[in-house]
């Protein structure tokens, strides 16, 4: 199967367009919503906590997972790649989305100056800014952590005035620091769910990037790029929703980030 690991419900947003344009596939996803966010929290836990989802992904059968998490991805990634898998998963791969964001960019931006809004985790990484310039080095890229944000997605006030403050708070913060910024990139896989409210506080013209769709299409060109991957991969469009909290609230939640009803499992990870 080809696994997907979010802290929480944020990751669904991206399989919801995967899925679209890989349907025949099977995918098993895993939302650690007891220990969400990930974001306000330490390099070394969200490594831990990240380990833990992708062991329990491969257990499950996963052959490849993507984390659908930019604070994972951010935190977590290259010491998997480079030491975890190695050690004790080298037939297994596993994938971020910071890469595959950052090398799409270019084309979105005319003014190359271009705005960032991500967890204060993927913010004091510096990754959004290292892998932009690695493909564009003459972007300048400005961030603004969102800390107020995913507490308040995950908690379901998608309607309340606090978090259309925050957004106007953070926008603000981040144009103070450009007026230039013409394309702002949503470093945070929850805020897909709020980007018509991000919307309404930009003046038009401005570009904002949900990475779904940069995501599904650069997945679909890694397995048709790595045939020793796909050839292993079940065929059989088969569906898996896992979570780590036990709530009416993560139940009803995951339906609207995933765009459709479905079943949600729970399971406890870690030791
Ligand atoms: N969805 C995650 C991301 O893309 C972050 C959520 C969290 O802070 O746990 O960064």
């Amino acid at each position: 199967m080809i696994g997907f690991f979010d802290s929480g419900l944020g990751g669904l947003t991206i399989l919801k367009e995967v899925v679209k344009i890989l349907p025949e596939y099977s995918y098993i996803y895993l939302g650690d919503n007891a220990r969400t966010p990930y974001g306000s929290r330490s390099q070394e836990i969200i490594y831990k906590f990240t380990v833990e989802g992708v062991e329990e992904l491969f257990r499950r059968d996963a052959e490849l997972v993507v984390l659908a998490c930019n604070t994972s991805s951010s935190a977590a990634l290259r010491k998997i790649q480079r030491e975890f898998l190695q050690k004790h998963y080298s037939e297994k791969r596993v994938l971020g989305i910071i890469i595959p964001t950052a090398e799409e960019i270019g084309r979105f931006t005319n003014t190359r100056e271009i705005g960032v809004l991500a967890t204060e985790a993927t913010v004091n990484s510096l990754t959004y800014q290292k892998e932009i310039n690695k493909f564009f080095p003459e972007i300048k890229v400005y961030q603004q952590a969102c800390p107020l944000l995913v507490p308040i997605i995950e908690a379901g006030e998608i309607e309340q005035k606090n978090l259309d403050l925050a957004i106007e708070k953070y926008l603000n913060q981040l144009f103070s620091k450009s007026r230039k910024i013409d394309t702002i990139i949503l470093g945070c896989t929850h805020y897909a769910i709020i980007e018509d409210k991000i919307k309404k506080y930009l003046s038009l013209g401005i570009k904002v990037i949900s990475q779904g769709p940069i995501i599904a299409e650069k997945l679909r060109n890694y397995l048709a790029r790595h045939p020793e991957i796909e050839n292993k991969l079940s065929k059989t469009g088969k569906r898996i929703f896992l979570t780590t909290e036990d709530s009416e609230r993560v139940k009803n939640l995951s339906q609207i980030f995933y765009g459709e009803q479905i079943a949600i499992t729970i399971i406890n990870i870690g030791p």
